[in-house]
């Protein structure tokens, strides 16, 4: 069964949404200046603290200022040139291996791919293919799953790991087809997502963390909580790395299945927002925690919703669009740092891990990241990389 993928139509830009990018703007071109080439992650104290180039998130910032640099024209303003520095910095983690992981995708995706996309380059394209490589090299055939992570410690076994995130790395897989033609990328990027909607969708649409597979049968072992409060419960980015990935292969796969099961998460995640559209941590958290919210998580989830606007009939799409939008609404006027010079981060009042107390109530630069994207789907003029 195929999907008809209609043209997005061309809307009136909401006033709102010009004023948020050139705020955004303004900002990333204060906050680029001692940032520049480097990993930032969350902020804390009002600075974004930077991690090494392995690190899952490094494609966030260089992925962000290739929006900008895009979505301003090409101009000529630093936002290029230090998202072409950190590509070159990623070198590194790609040579040396042995740190890869399923968010491969993530890094790539937002460096060399959207690079390649952009202007063409050789060595870009190179190196995105290099990477679909390694996660390629991750699938289990048995089980029909991208592995994620690698052992935390010596002689610790996670080879039957998969994790809802990876529905956010397996785009890289489909530009790999599209580049080459070699449909072995798509063949794994399908199955994997197969795999999601088979054991990671629970019925009533939420969505779990780890699902681990006996890695010699494929056989499922156990569901772990993980990021979230519990196996049981329902983490907000996890749900939202499963509405945009769930989106994004459908529009892929041109299947009418993956459209449906994004469709069911995006009506279980919009059936838990609170009155201001801004998701907390963990939808099934205990009632204590809920101040906590996720606004990564509402960013992310927006991207996807808009994106679903354009796969639906057009008797749905205005639904999924308006929700999308105001989501984006939001977190620009109830959760944006844009009158605050002292604070780098976009976005505030993300949660990246609540188990382990780390980065709660602080801006991340996935959300700042997904929030940038979102206003670019509302221009309209910009590449999305994982399309
Ligand atoms: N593990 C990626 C995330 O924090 O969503």
């Amino acid at each position: 069964m195929t999907i008809n993928t209609t043209a997005a139509t061309q809307l009136e830009t909401a006033p709102w949404v010009n004023e948020a990018w050139n705020q955004t703007v303004q900002k990333v071109l204060r906050t680029s200046a001692r940032i520049g080439a480097e990993f930032p992650h969350a902020s804390q104290g009002g600075q974004y603290v930077l991690e090494a180039t392995h690190w899952w998130t490094a494609g966030f910032w260089p992925g962000l200022l290739w929006l900008l640099h895009e979505g301003e024209g090409n101009a000529d303003l630093p936002f290029r040139r230090i998202a072409e520095e950190c590509e070159l910095k990623l070198d590194e983690v790609l040579d040396g291996y042995d740190r890869l992981d399923h968010d491969i995708g993530f890094m790539w995706t937002l460096t060399s791919v959207i690079n390649y996309k952009q202007y063409g380059g050789e060595l870009s394209k190179r190196r995105a293919l290099k990477a679909a490589n390694y996660l390629m090299g991750r699938f289990n055939l048995k089980g029909n799953f991208i592995r994620a992570w690698n052992p935390w410690s010596a002689g610790e076994d996670n080879s039957g790991w998969a994790i809802i995130d990876c529905a956010m790395n397996v785009p890289l897989l489909q530009w790999a087809t599209k580049e080459t033609g070699d449909v072995r990328y798509k063949q794994v990027a399908e199955a994997h997502m197969e795999t999601v909607r088979n054991h990671f969708i629970r019925k009533d649409g939420s969505v779990r963390h780890i699902v681990r597979f006996d890695p010699q049968t494929g056989e499922v072992a156990e569901y772990i909580g993980g990021q979230g409060y519990g196996p049981e419960s329902a983490w907000s980015r996890g749900t939202a790395w499963a509405v945009y990935g769930l989106t994004l292969a459908a529009k892929h796969a041109g299947s009418q299945e993956l459209l449906d099961t994004a469709k069911q998460v995006s009506h279980f995640f919009l059936s838990q927002l609170p009155e201001d559209s801004v998701p907390v941590w963990d939808f099934r958290a205990p009632e204590e925690t809920k101040a906590l919210r996720d606004s990564s998580a509402g960013a992310c989830a927006a991207c996807g919703l808009l994106l679903l606007s354009e796969l639906v009939p057009s008797a749905e799409a205005a639904g999924y669009r308006s929700a999308g939008e105001r989501i984006l609404r939001s977190l620009y006027e109830n959760y944006g740092a844009f009158g605050q010079d002292e604070e780098e981060g976009l976005i505030l009042h993300g949660t990246s891990h609540y188990p382990e107390r780390k980065n709660m109530d602080v801006p991340l630069i996935y959300g700042d990241y997904f929030f940038v994207e979102g206003l670019a789907r509302l221009r309209g003029d910009v590449t999305i990389p994982w399309e």
